[in-house]
């Protein structure tokens, strides 16, 4: 493995992607996941084992899972009265790792004042729950990325446990020209016609692009021959530190959502997905729309198998099918062309395309062509970021400066060839929808 690979990939403590990662608040579950004096839940979040728990108050705790006294598993204690309370020798902790209770030493030899438990700065907001996982003893502020501000019962939030290495998940989201193939291979121009939300990527399967740096992070806009003499069809989408991405997949204006690819550990990433409900109901899912070849629409399976939820380090949001089962592909329908991917799920599509890759992609047998430029520059200015934080302690984009992330949409629409599409960007940003819910900018 490169050490260009290594830093990007590794997410441990002390490496270089790890320590980037820990400046930045980090969502990591649901809030219905945790109930006030409920079971304690195993969390694996950059690649440590944390236990996390309600306590009465309804406040969260998230700390390491070794109780600080001789390290049995925290996931084994009681959860009552404000704390979390170890059953090997009652010691007990509040949320923010206090030991406020030492049962098993007499009163005069007590030391629960000296003792604490590694525990890391929560916040609740809109239905998920984040950490802090960083140094910092005033944790930076609350991130802005804007779906994440809107209230729980405007958006969808979806979460899908993806066993592979972060980057090449979310590199998938930044990778707009599997679209033609993966999702729409057997979807043809002409059958459809040029009405259909989809025509223009199956129309030309080979867009170009253009890609630049964003305060953010990176944006790219794919862009074709619109079909109409003079227009352009651009297809715009973000990566937003450290974890985003914004997909490119819906009329601009009123799409409002966020993809999160958090780090589990090296080789296990949590997809947390927020869309905005009303703008997912105007643009509709354009995947789920698809017509094949004979003028029938495309079955496509909506939503996810979920396996039953366990209690292992990486039991919760799981689906059922995986490498073990060759992710359920179907040779039939692709023979018949109903799929061509023989993958009946569009979120499956691109589960299997990037499990296969195998746990952490190995960047030097690539053959990276013009077509993944984003995937090349987004890698160039994360590799930039982490290093001038590891080895100049230079601040990572966004996290003194949430509001950056308030600049960030994505979308598709049809502009003159005469405009800049940095320009049409802006103009596109300026007129979109801001939904009541968030933060006025
Ligand atoms: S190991 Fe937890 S109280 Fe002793
Ligand atoms: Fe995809």
């Amino acid at each position: 493995m490169t050490s260009d690979t290594q830093d990007l990939t590794r997410v441990g403590p002390g490496t270089v992607m790890g320590e980037f990662m820990r400046q930045y608040w980090l969502p990591f579950a649901r809030s219905f996941e945790l109930d006030a004096d409920g079971s304690p839940v195993r969390i694996m979040l950059l690649g440590e084992k944390l236990i996390a728990f309600r306590d009465s108050s309804g406040r969260v705790g998230l700390m390491d899972h070794r109780c600080p006294h001789r390290c049995a598993s925290l996931f084994l204690g009681r959860n009552e009265e404000d704390g979390l309370r170890c059953i090997y020798h009652g010691w007990k902790f509040d949320v923010d790792g206090n030991c406020v209770d030492m049962p098993s030493v007499p009163a005069h030899q007590d030391f629960k004042d000296k003792v604490h438990a590694k525990a890391y700065k929560t916040f609740e907001r809109n239905g998920l729950i984040w950490a802090y996982m960083g140094p910092r003893e005033q944790a930076p502020p609350e991130p802005m990325i804007e779906a994440t501000l809107l209230p729980e019962d405007e958006v969808d939030i979806v979460m899908v446990q993806r066993d592979c290495n972060w980057l090449q998940a979310i590199e998938g989201d930044v990778d707009t020209s599997h679209a033609g193939f993966l999702h729409n291979g057997s979807v043809e121009a002409d059958v459809i016609g040029p009405d259909h939300p989809n025509w223009h990527v199956v129309h030309n399967r080979a867009p170009e692009y253009q890609v630049v740096e964003t305060p953010f992070g990176t944006r790219y806009g794919a862009y074709r021959n619109a079909g109409v003499p003079g227009k352009k069809y651009w297809r715009v989408a973000n990566f937003m530190f450290p974890i985003w991405s914004q997909q490119p997949a819906a009329a601009f204006s009123m799409h409002v959502h966020a993809r999160g690819w958090v780090p589990l550990d090296d080789t296990h990433s949590m997809l947390i997905q927020i869309f905005w409900k009303e703008g997912r109901r105007v643009n509709g899912n354009e995947m789920g729309n698809l017509k094949m070849g004979n003028g029938e629409y495309v079955k496509l399976r909506a939503g996810h198998n979920y396996l039953p939820t366990t209690t292992d380090w990486l039991g919760r949001w799981r689906i059922a099918e995986n490498e073990s089962n060759d992710w359920g592909i179907d040779r039939e329908l692709m023979r018949n062309n109903e799929h061509y991917s023989g993958i009946d799920n569009v979120h499956l599509q691109d589960q299997a395309v990037t499990e296969s890759m195998g746990p952490i992609t190995d960047h030097s047998f690539e053959h990276l062509a013009p077509s993944d430029q984003m995937i090349a520059r987004t890698r160039r200015r994360l590799l930039r970021a982490a290093r001038a934080f590891a080895e100049q302690g230079v601040t990572p984009p966004g996290v003194d400066d949430p509001e950056v992330f308030m600049g960030a949409r994505s979308g598709n629409f049809i502009v003159d060839d005469s405009v800049d599409w940095q320009d049409a960007y802006r103009e596109q940003v300026k007129n979109a929808v801001r939904p009541v819910g968030a933060a006025a900018k």
